[in-house]
């Protein structure tokens, strides 16, 4: 059983979200025995850039055209990153809120793996079919309390990673959240305490 855990803080030690995440991966493992956890730091990792002629590929495979000797050595680097990712029998994100959504580091792992004829499909008349599968857990956090008005409703993060992953058949996403973490350090112990105790069993014991 693999778990493909993505990291997208660079704060490693002093990272909040970190330090829910790694008690997620504790209970996983006590629920788990021979649970393999992968971790790609997307704040370090060389992710290929969907860029160049990449773009070119991208769209060759989508319109089922013969890729150039050329576009098939540079499309190596994108498929074992996607491959990676398609391996997984789980997942855990571990993504604070950056400007109301994800950090750039995560789209721009997400822009390189959901590829065509990979993680999705069209049907003849248009309709999208999602190619991956598994359960996921999202760790979530953020300085404001994006649970209730006002911030509720610009709350672009958990939407956009429910919208994306269930576009590719990942439907099965819990998130563990913990806001109010830039207020005062009181109230974030008490938010990472919360998830750790009250949220983390429920979530797992559902995966
Ligand atoms: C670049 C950047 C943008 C941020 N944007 C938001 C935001 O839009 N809303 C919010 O509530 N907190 C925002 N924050 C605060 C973080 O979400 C919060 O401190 C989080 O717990 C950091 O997680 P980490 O310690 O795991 O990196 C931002 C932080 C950074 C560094």
């Amino acid at each position: 059983m693999e778990l493909l855990h993505l990291v997208a803080t660079p704060r490693s030690d002093g990272s909040n979200t970190l330090r829910i995440s790694n008690a997620v991966i504790d209970c996983l493992k006590e629920k788990y025995p021979d649970l393999k956890v992968t971790t790609i730091d997307l704040f370090h990792a060389d992710v290929p850039a969907m860029a160049g002629n990449k773009i070119d590929t991208k769209y060759m495979i989508m319109q089922g055209g013969e890729l150039k000797p050329s576009m098939i050595s540079t499309w190596s680097d994108i498929e074992s990153y996607i491959l990676g990712f398609m391996r997984a029998d789980m997942y855990l994100i571990s993504a604070p809120m950056w400007n109301l959504s994800i950090p750039y580091a995560l789209k721009y792992y997400i822009d390189t793996i959901v590829q065509p004829g990979y993680l999705f499909k069209y049907l003849p008349d248009g309709t999208p079919v999602g190619l991956a599968s598994g359960k996921m857990i999202v760790v979530k956090t953020s300085g404001g309390n994006y649970a209730e008005p006002p911030l509720k409703f610009i709350d672009f993060h958990e939407p956009y990673l429910r919208g994306i992953f269930g576009f590719c058949g990942i439907t099965d996403i819990q998130f563990i959240s913990a806001y109010l973490m830039d207020i005062t350090p009181e109230l974030r112990e008490i938010n990472i305490n919360n998830a750790i105790e009250q949220q983390i069993p429920s979530v797992v014991a559902n995966i």
